[in-house]
Parts: structure tokens; C-alpha cells; sequence
């Protein structure tokens, strides 16, 4: 693993304001700090990005081959539960891909309960709060070096 494009799905970029009791007081530059740090002493570059369009996701998982990515860290957020066509780009994309949430998504709202996204993931970690991305990280690293 040289290359992992991160994503983070709608209202992430909110992180540190928004439902504080639930998501924590950590902003989405703080994660992206923890992550870049855990990285770099693994030797991984990251890429970040944030976005509320779905298309944007989509566009990015598709073209992640071609621009050199091994592996996606994604939390596609409210989209988890409602985006087929996020599932299809990662069903498309022939690179593993783990799904994260800072909640544990299977404790809230019946509509949270489901994930259209993990039955094509690697894997999907929830509920260790701005952990939940590191061990997404680690998770991606102890997948056979490519
Ligand atoms: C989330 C859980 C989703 O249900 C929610 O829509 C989010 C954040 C999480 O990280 O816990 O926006 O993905």
C-alpha cells in the first residue's frame, strides 16, 4: 500500500460542531492530522477529501485506479444508507475499500441500522469515534502489500 484516497462524505466537514454528544468535539482537520501522522510513519501517502455531492464520491471512487490510489478509506455518512450509486463505484473499482463511522450505526435510528455500502467493502468499522478511521488505516495496511 502506497496510495490511500480518504474520503469523507456530507456534513463531515462539520465535525467538531455538529451533534456534539454524538460525533464528538474532534474536528475533520484533526482526524486528517491523526491519519496523516499514523501514515507517514507507515510510509503511506493519503489523499483527503470532503464533500456533501454524492456525484463527487462517485466520480472520485471511479477514477482511483487510474490516478495511482491502492486502497479507499471512505465514510460515506448519510449516504451509507441511501447511495446505490457510491455502492456500484466501489463494486466497480477493483481496489479494497473500508467503510467507517465514528458512531456505532447499528445502535442509532432503525435507518442507520443499514449499510448499502458494506456488502461491496473490505470491511466496516463503527463506533470507536475518530478511532474508527485509524483502525480503518490500519485495517487497509494489514491487507496483503500490493
Ligand atoms: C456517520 C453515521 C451516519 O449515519 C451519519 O449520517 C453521518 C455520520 C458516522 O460517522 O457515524 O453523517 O457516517
Amino acid at each position: 500500500m502506497k496510495k490511500i484516497l480518504v474520503i469523507h462524505g456530507p456534513n463531515l466537514d462539520l465535525l467538531g460542531d455538529r451533534e456534539t454528544n454524538i460525533y464528538g468535539k474532534t474536528s475533520l482537520d484533526d482526524i486528517n492530522a491523526m491519519l496523516k501522522e499514523r501514515a507517514e510513519t507507515n510510509n503511506v501517502n493519503l489523499d483527503f477529501m470532503q464533500t456533501n455531492y454524492e456525484g463527487e464520491i462517485v466520480d472520485a471512487i471511479g477514477s482511483a485506479s487510474k490516478k495511482g490510489f491502492d486502497a479507499i478509506l471512505i465514510n460515506p455518512a448519510a449516504y451509507t444508507h441511501t447511495s446505490i450509486a457510491i455502492r456500484d463505484a466501489i463494486a466497480a473499482v477493483k481496489l479494497p475499500a473500508v467503510e467507517v463511522h465514528l458512531s456505532n450505526v447499528y445502535a442509532r435510528e432503525e435507518f442507520r441500522q443499514t449499510s448499502l455500502i458494506s456488502p461491496v467493502s473490505t470491511g466496516q468499522i463503527c463506533g470507536f469515534g475518530p478511532y474508527s478511521y485509524i483502525l480503518g488505516l490500519e485495517a487497509i495496511l494489514s491487507l496483503k502489500k500490493t
